[in-house]
């Protein structure tokens, strides 16, 4: 229904700020009755953490920052949610505007930096759904002025691991301030290890995933995927958006507006990253690629760079929540052509080539 709907709503909504668009947006989801989305092709289940993805097709972090709608969100198709950015004391991010629509990239920049609402709001919408159908995790982060920012993130834990399926540790948004380097070695070992402790004392069954900027080095990338392995995380997130303004960009003006930029420039530094990734924690790791995913192509191109689970967010402003059943329709077609039962038999079959060519 809204995704019939959108081709109409488009003009409206984009003739509005982009924030103000968003938050009109949030809010007639939050109104709508919670519905249960139409059952799913059996070929796109995906197992993993323990639980029963029934598509692979996710809401990345940042459109729902205060779990307002998770339901009404998953009643678009998404086979997951992920809820937050959420850092635990509330924050009101940079002065407006902190979003843009690179219209003629398929592009967004942003620069919130954590606006939240804070953990207590959050616990509180989480416990409200508590028994409901439907896997929403949390993305969570530090308060800007945090005086330890570990302490932030396992407080973050502590209260919401037992209310969803999974929390996505972010060291990689580019709008807070020295966020990025908690992707060191040392800080990340010891995130990691009190972020786990702190899963395991508060709800042992949910995962902790982890998620990585696109501009990480190589050898950055190695001591990510040892430290996460040594620590115990069940994944890892690829990526976040970039602080890079690749040549290519046609908008101009907008591309100079500090922040992350995502969306289709985004595809391919992010999932050569993911290839590479794949390349160093394959088959141990579970992988969820996000970065620029806006057709069937582009979602089949993650899995095979070694995504079992995928995200987005930037190209729903463009093409609408249509674009969730057209994936997944594309996909179900992919492995009917191809004569596979399930995506696994796809997940980083082509690694290597697109670790060079993505
Ligand atoms: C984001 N993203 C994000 N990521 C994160 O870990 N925590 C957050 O709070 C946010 N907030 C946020 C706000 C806005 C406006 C955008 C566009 C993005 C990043 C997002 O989850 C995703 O990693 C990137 O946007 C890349 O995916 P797409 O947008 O190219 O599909």
């Amino acid at each position: 229904m809204i995704g019939a709907l959108f081709p109409l709503l488009r003009p409206v909504l984009h003739s509005l700020d982009a924030e103000d668009a968003h938050n009109l947006t949030m809010r007639a989801l939050a109104l709508m009755p919670p519905r249960a989305p139409a059952a799913d092709d059996p070929s796109l289940a995906v197992d993993l953490f323990g639980r029963r993805f029934p598509n692979p097709v996710g809401l990345a972090a940042g459109f729902d920052k205060g779990a307002q709608a998770p339901d009404a969100l998953l009643g678009l198709g998404f086979g997951f949610v992920e809820a937050g950015g959420v850092v635990p004391r509330p924050q009101p991010g940079n002065p407006r505007p902190r979003v843009f629509r690179l219209r003629g990239d398929r592009a967004v920049i942003n620069r919130f930096g954590l606006n939240s609402e804070g953990i207590d709001v959050v616990a509180r919408r989480l416990r409200a759904r508590a028994g409901r159908p439907g896997l929403v995790g949390v993305n969570v982060g530090a308060n800007k002025d945090a005086a330890d920012r570990i302490a932030d993130y396992v407080a973050c834990t502590a209260r919401l691991a037992p209310l969803c399926a999974f929390v996505t540790v972010n060291v990689s948004s580019p709008n807070t301030p020295g966020l990025r380097d908690l992707q060191g070695e040392a800080f990340l070992d010891d995130l990691l290890a009190r972020v786990v402790a702190a899963r395991d004392a508060a709800a042992p069954a949910t995962a902790i995933l982890l998620k990585i900027a696109p501009d990480i080095t190589l050898p950055a990338l190695d001591a990510i995927c040892a430290t996460a392995l040594r620590r115990g995380v069940q994944g890892l997130v690829v990526s976040n958006t970039t602080l890079a303004r690749p040549a290519a960009l046609t908008e101009a003006r907008l591309s100079a507006e500090a922040g992350g930029l995502s969306g289709r420039p985004l595809f391919g530094p992010a999932t050569r990253l993911l290839a590479e990734t794949y390349l160093r924690v394959g088959g141990t790791l579970p992988l969820v690629g996000v970065g620029g995913i806006d057709s069937t192509e582009a979602a089949w191109t993650k899995i095979r760079a070694g995504a079992s689970l995928l995200q987005l967010y930037s190209a729903l402003v463009y093409e609408g929540p249509a674009l969730v059943g057209t994936i997944k329709r594309g996909l179900v077609a992919r492995l009917r052509a191809e004569g596979l039962a399930g995506l696994a038999a796809a997940v980083g079959r082509d690694a290597a080539e697109l670790a060079r060519t993505a």
